[in-house]
């Protein structure tokens, strides 16, 4: 079966619930998973996704060598090295990061109990795809991080790409809804990710470049993985 919550109300309850047989596939298009996948394609270590600024910071008291990186509002925090757009990640080789953002760092968190957690995008959606579906998993949990409490149009349409690309056949309604966004929105998915909110935002502080690098459809093959609390490249 693959399941797909649409909003941050459903994540919310799946710190309670049991996903120890489920695959979870996290979606922060807008722009947290597409700067982690980003990031590792370009040798960053490792990322800590944390909830809070407060827990990225003490991160860092324990280990000086980690990078801090995050936003609040779109834009960067008090006293970290990075923010979040992904052109700030590909040249950190060898770096490990601690993440903190308003929605995607969260959701990952919420399902860090999952059998797997895998990080997606729309930058690496075939190879995710392919990941998926050697991995064999009969539940797969795509989980839209959303925007503050709200759905998040961006992250419906990605989940709905990999649902196109996924050979299993049993799907939830959300599932099915998700598909046939994709199939509308494919065609021109840089409009779709222009006029969602988040991409609406985004302009308006100066980031319309990161919407136009985080629209673009499996330039990358590369998949990252939950290891412990770190989100790694997948080898
Ligand atoms: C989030 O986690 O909510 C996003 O990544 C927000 C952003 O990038 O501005």
């Amino acid at each position: 079966m693959i399941d797909v919550a649409l909003c941050p109300s459903e994540i919310r309850r799946f710190e309670s619930i049991d996903l120890s047989g489920t695959t979870a596939v996290v979606f922060d298009v807008l722009r947290a998973t597409s700067t982690m996948i980003t990031g590792l394609e370009y040798g960053v270590e490792q990322f800590f996704p944390v909830e809070t600024i407060d827990a990225a910071r003490a991160l860092k008291i324990k280990d000086s060598s980690l990078l801090l990186a995050g936003e609040r509002g779109g834009l960067p925090l008090e006293g970290f090295d990075l923010g979040n757009s992904p052109g700030e990640f590909k040249e950190i080789r060898g770096k490990s990061v601690v993440l903190t953002t308003t929605n995607g760092t969260v959701a990952l968190h919420r399902v860090r109990r999952a059998k797997r957690v895998y990080v997606g995008a729309l930058l690496n959606l075939d190879s995710l795809a392919q990941a998926l579906d050697s991995e064999g998993s009969t539940s797969v949990l795509i989980v839209c991080a959303g925007t503050g409490e709200d759905f998040a149009l961006e992250d419906a349409v990605a989940a709905g790409g990999l649902v196109n690309r996924l050979s299993r056949n049993s799907m939830s309604d959300a599932a099915v809804l998700v598909k046939s966004l994709y199939r509308e929105a494919s065609a021109d998915l840089l409009s779709y990710l222009r006029q969602s909110r988040n991409g609406r935002s985004l302009a308006g502080i100066g980031k319309a470049q990161d919407v136009e690098e985080c629209a673009r459809l499996s330039v990358s093959q590369t998949v990252g993985v939950m290891k412990g609390d770190a989100v790694v490249k997948l080898t």
